[in-house]
């Protein structure tokens, strides 16, 4: 069965089941690798991408449940022209291993465009179902607060 989805701004007809999880359709029908496997069930925030702007959990929709536009990390900015939050993730350095890290950022993305200054309690309230094994958690509130700045001046 063909469904067709948006993501990037780009509409691609999907020849797959209705009820596979869109992160497999993302990672493996389309090649956009920078979603990432965690857990595989809504519990590590790992696959996170937006859907209409908000932050799901990309494991846990089935392709016939998407019914909006997807902005994967891919979609965030590009490496000549970094979003303000991708340029406050490098001057954080908030990364060790990274395989949380794209799942952090569309989180952390959609945080800010609900909440354009949020303060630490937001911060952790709206980052907490997002693990990094690693422990970034520090790194990653200061350059949530960077972004917001950077954002402001733009
Ligand atoms: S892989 Fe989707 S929440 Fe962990
Ligand atoms: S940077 Fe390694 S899991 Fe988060």
């Amino acid at each position: 069965m063909t469904t067709e989805i948006t993501v990037n701004g780009q509409v691609h007809a999907v020849d797959l089941p209705p009820d596979v999880p869109l992160l497999w359709v993302l990672r493996d029908a389309l090649g956009l690798t920078g979603t990432k496997y965690g857990c595989g069930v809504g519990a590590c925030g790992a696959c996170t991408v937006h859907l209409d702007g908000q932050a799901v959990r990309s494991c846990q929709i089935a392709l016939a449940d998407v019914g909006g536009p997807i902005t994967t990390i891919e979609g965030i900015g590009t490496p000549e022209a970094l979003a303000p939050i991708q340029q406050a993730w490098v001057t954080h350095q908030v990364a060790q291993c990274g395989y949380c890290q794209s799942g952090q950022i569309m989180q952390a993305a959609s945080l800010l465009a609900e909440t354009p200054d949020p303060d630490d309690a937001a911060i952790d309230a709206a980052m907490g179902g997002n693990l990094c094994r690693c422990g970034t958690y520090p790194r990653i509130r200061a350059a949530i607060h960077e972004a917001a700045r950077l954002m402001k001046k733009a």
